[in-house]
């Protein structure tokens, strides 16, 4: 086989999209990254005509799932369950359209994964090894991957896992850590001899260079090309396919008590083990044939995996076709910071479509248009928010709303006569006719932002057209001209509500509905006759509406809710100042005094004036904790500490004659220190 045949023609596309794990719902950077491009993919390929099967589903194993359930005091099983049934839901509403969405805890797949193995095992593709891992005597488990932390040997991180550093991105093993530390009980691990198989990649260099260095040097991407490439210059090490862990696809072998597939061994499996049970006997030729195109969509932290680790075992297997193509998309940020499950630094699909119903197309369009496609990007509320006001709106929205309001106005609701057509009409069908391609071959090629702005385009060529004809002048006195006109503005609205599918789906169906038009492939669109004479169109529906400052507003002080609490969350003391000896202590002259009269200061929203009874006749003093007493009256007769001998300093006009002592809180609000029963005012503390 070469593995650089370009240009051949495919009889059918395999299409994945990263499984997702099923600890935590899906956000907007999962959806901008592998999601909403893939599905774009799969929707343009089923216009024109061709065999698609999209996959989808969720990765159920993993040390992140057990961590979770062991917080949670649950079972990894109710973790999984829980999270599957609502990534599973969120992704139906967003109109994701997988022909299957499937789980890695299924029976099936724990029978292809354990098969998979056995083959590969019972065919010495395997290097068998016992090694010294980490344990913990106190939980009495191995340590894999997650289980342990400690620091970074690159960067220094101390949070690095036993499998990465996910401040430097560098992938580790455990044994590399420096202070190594188990998750579960906080003890130092201690090394104990285990036996695990491996792959052999070093083996496999030799063809993957020429598969993906030289075979795949002008189509795949850039980013995704460089990873691979540094990665095989760097030399392939073999790589551990198993796990000393009770939660994953078991090891079906005799002497393999009590460990598991690595979940990156059984999860792209899962891949294949969907196909079957989505197509039964039929499913090897989805896999198996060179006539079928394989796809990968995936964000850029599983690069490798599906670059290099997965096509190994699929060589290793020797019936299996590899990936054509591995279109993975860098990150996309929330508000100028990284998207963060744990300090819930995220838009969750579950509670936008939530707060935003019926506006599945609008983030859709937004995460396209704004896809980290080249370069990591960043969303924001107030962008989002322009995006559906000023394009879908103002362009897309206006373009339809104003051709099917002047039919029904001037023609009763009935697609018009194209009478003679002018220069002007012949030019814009001209037009029209370039648009399907050049949106396809975008698409083909994985641009999927540039694909959506030539869509949009076509909507601009729209309103230049009515701008131009301006049929709502014309009727009275060239209703002739008119219908032409609005013949051809309606020709153009039926070519969106096809080339708009991928891309909106919500909207096309909309205006399928709204234009009386039947389903129609991509081949169909240019052309500009998609609708006869005589249609009767439905009544106008508006396909979006603006989105307000109030709603724009409620996310952003959502995420700003989020912000100060992370803050509150990182608090820690303050580091312990410089010592001091007693004596230097000793010149603090502190002493309890009784609040007699307390008020605002004038013209000062900060500060209170305290008469305080001193036992020496009574002193003043100004203090700035007005925010957090907004009842001065009330502290009349409480004692308060103060320090006796600070330099009289004069605050807004007031000379106050010492210093009250408080605490400042984590949230920055100050208490004032009280003794725990009356004493005689006056007297030191120290
Ligand atoms: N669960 C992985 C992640 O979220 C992706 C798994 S993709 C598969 O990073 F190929 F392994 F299925
Ligand atoms: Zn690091």
């Amino acid at each position: 086989m070469t593995y650089t045949e370009k240009d051949k023609k495919f009889k059918r596309y395999t299409v994945t999209s990263a499984l997702p794990y099923a600890n935590g719902p899906v956000h907007i950077g999962h959806l901008a990254g592998v999601y909403v491009p893939a599905d774009i993919y799969v929707r343009y390929l089923r216009a024109q005509g061709e065999d698609v099967m999209f996959i989808g589903g969720s990765d159920e194993h993993g040390v992140p799932i057990t961590i979770k359930a062991r917080k949670e005091g649950c079972t990894p099983q109710d973790i999984v369950d829980r999270y599957h049934k609502i990534i599973k839901d969120s992704f139906a509403e967003l109109g994701i359209s997988f022909d299957i969405y499937s789980r890695t805890s299924s029976e099936e797949h724990h029978r292809t994964a354990a098969e998979y193995f056995k083959k590969l095992y019972n065919e010495g593709k395997f290097i068998e090894k016992t090694s010294m891992q980490y344990y913990d005597e106190e939980a009495h488990q191995f340590l894999a991957d997650r289980y342990i932390t400690g620091t970074c040997p690159h960067c220094g991180n101390e949070h690095a896992y036993g499998d990465q550093c996910e401040a430097c991105g560098t992938s580790l093993n455990a044994t590399d850590l420096i202070n190594p530390k188990s998750a579960l009980s906080g003890a130092k691990p201690v090394l104990r001899e285990t036996k695990h198989w491996f792959l052999p990649l070093d083996q496999d260099e030799p063809w993957l260079r020429q598969w993906i260095l030289e075979g795949h040097k002008d189509d795949w991407k850039t980013n995704v090309y460089g990873q691979c490439k540094s990665w095989i210059d760097a030399g392939l090490q073999p790589r551990a396919v198993t796990r000393d862990l009770d939660w994953g696809v078991k090891v079906p072998l005799e002497d393999a008590e009590g460990k598991v597939l690595y979940v990156w061994f059984d999860a792209p499996i899962g891949y294949i083990s969907f196909t079957k049970q989505l197509k039964g006997n039929d499913w090897e030729k989805w896999w198996k044939d060179h006539d079928t195109k394989l796809v990968h969509f995936i964000g850029k932290d599983n690069i490798v995996f599906h670059c290099i680790i997965f096509p190994s075992m699929l060589h290793a297997d020797g019936s299996y076709i590899l990936p054509d193509n591995v279109p993975a998309n860098e990150f996309l940020n929330l508000e100028g910071d990284k998207i963060s499950t744990s300090r819930n630094w995220a838009v969750w699909l579950h509670e936008y479509l939530r707060d935003f119903p019926g506006k599945q197309d609008v983030l859709r369009y937004t995460l396209c248009s704004n896809a980290p496609e080249t370069k990591d990007n960043d969303f924001t509320w107030k962008d989002f928010q322009l995006k559906n006001n000023s394009e879908l709106v103002a362009i897309l929205g206006n373009f339809v709303n104003r051709t099917v309001v002047l039919t029904h106005k001037f023609f009763e609701g009935r697609v018009p006569a194209q009478g003679k057509l002018t220069e002007l009409d012949n030019d814009v069908i001209a037009e029209l006719k370039t648009f399907p391609e050049r949106i396809g071959r975008s698409i083909e090629t994985y641009r999927f932002r540039e694909a959506l702005a030539e869509m949009m385009n076509l909507a601009r060529l729209g309103n230049k057209y009515l701008t131009e004809t301006e049929p709502w002048k014309l009727f009275k006195t060239d209703p002739e001209r008119t219908a032409t006109a609005l013949n051809l503005a309606l020709q153009i609205c039926a070519n969106l509500a096809v080339l708009c599918a991928p891309f909106l789906p919500f909207t096309a169906d909309k205006m399928h509905r709204m234009l009386n038009l039947q389903a129609l492939g991509w081949r169909d669109a240019g052309r500009s006759d998609l609708l006869t004479e005589g249609t009767l169109l439905e009544q106008p529906e508006l396909l979006f509406e603006k989105i307000e400052d109030t709603a724009i507003e409620a996310q952003v002080n959502r995420l700003l809710e989020t912000k100060k609490q992370n803050e509150l969350n990182a608090w820690q003391p303050a580091t312990v100042k410089e010592k001091v000896s007693f004596d230097d202590f000793g010149k603090v002259d502190i002493r309890v005094g009784t609040v007699m009269e307390c008020s605002k200061v004038p013209k000062a929203d900060k500060l209170l004036q305290f008469k305080i009874d001193d036992g020496m006749g009574g002193r003043t003093i100004v203090s700035g904790i007005a925010k957090y007493y907004p009842e001065p009256e009330k502290l009349v007769g409480k004692q308060v500490c103060f320090i006796a001998n600070f330099e009289p300093r004069k605050l807004k006009g007031v000379v106050s004659e010492g210093m009250i002592l408080s605490a400042e809180d984590k949230d920055g609000r100050l208490v004032l220190i009280t003794p725990s029963q009356l004493v005689t005012s006056g007297v030191n503390v120290g």
